[in-house]
């Protein structure tokens, strides 16, 4: 198996409530080339297991392994989209990009070269000397993107890449991000609270269950030759999570709301923006 998560386990050590129990027993194996979403209620761990992947935490117990290699550190074969852009206010997109592989020790013909390639995926090639206060939240994050891409990476980690961004840019950059992954065929892990938007981009969807996270289903999406799926099958399988989600994100109401809970249940599947993670 290409990336490969075995037993899992992982606590934090917090000042209120002692040893708190974020990961049990996660095991997923993830093809190359895959595209994987993960949803789950707010604080199921899904950020944490996507940063034991890149190397930025240390497992309890378990592996993670990348094509047969353990997981140790943090290393350019497996590169965080953040939430937030995190780019360097005060260098331009060209240089914001080609930061990290100046450390590669590339010639600087060969650095501009690969950046500007990866530019041109994300449709920024007019905008190298722009300098990031000059762009929109988008183009920003298009940025973190090429940023990220320019590594090379075998897998991509992105947590929640888009929620900060308007519906409109948020298709748009959907779209480019399905035209990257077939074009470089990168491994993509993809975090959101976002169904719909798992569904619409990820060929499988893991669900999470919560306190502490556990894998609670695995749910594959149905695709076409072309890619393109009829609405209701997108629509059915929406639907699918959701209701596996719901009895998760009902606990996690019920123990923060304590008596004042008192959510019907019918109010989630009348939210048909597929956004959960303003309900959670
Ligand atoms: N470094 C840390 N120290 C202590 N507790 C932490 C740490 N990182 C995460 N946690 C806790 O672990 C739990 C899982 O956090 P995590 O960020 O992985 O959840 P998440 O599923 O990504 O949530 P969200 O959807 O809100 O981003 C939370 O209760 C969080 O407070
Ligand atoms: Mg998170």
């Amino acid at each position: 198996m290409y990336l490969s998560i075995e037993g899992i386990h992982k606590s934090f050590n917090t000042k209120n409530k002692g040893k708190l129990k974020v990961l049990d027993n996660i095991n997923l194996d993830i093809e190359q080339g895959d595209f994987v979403s993960i949803v789950g209620p707010s604080g199921c761990g899904k950020s944490t297991l996507l940063y034991l992947i890149a190397g930025l935490e240390k497992s309890d117990t378990g592996s993670i392994t990348v094509s047969g290699k353990k997981v140790k550190n943090p290393g350019p074969d497996r590169v965080v989209v953040f939430q937030e852009d995190g780019l360097f206010p005060w260098l331009t997109v060209l240089d914001n990009v080609t930061y990290g592989l100046k450390l590669k020790g590339l010639s600087k013909k060969e650095i501009k070269e690969k950046a500007i390639d990866v530019l041109k995926m994300v449709h920024l090639s007019n905008y190298i000397d722009s300098y990031p206060h000059q762009l929109s939240g988008g183009m920003k994050q298009r940025v973190s993107i090429a940023r990220a891409l320019v590594m090379e990476p075998d897998i991509l980690l992105m947590d929640e890449p888009f929620s900060a961004l308007d519906e409109q840019t948020r298709m748009v950059l959907h779209k480019e991000l399905l035209e990257i992954w077939r074009k470089t065929k990168v491994t993509i892990f993809f975090v959101t609270h976002n169904i719909r938007e798992a569904v619409q981009l990820s060929e499988k969807v893991v669900v999470f269950a919560t306190r502490p996270g556990r894998i609670k289903e695995i749910i594959p999406v149905p695709s076409t030759k072309d890619g393109i799926m009829p609405d209701s099958v997108t629509l059915y399988t929406e639907q699918k999570i959701l209701k596996i989600l719901q009895e998760e994100i009902e606990k996690v109401l019920k123990e923060e709301m304590g008596d004042d809970y008192s959510f019907e249940t019918n109010h989630i599947h009348r939210d048909h923006s597929g956004d959960l993670g303003s309900n959670i």
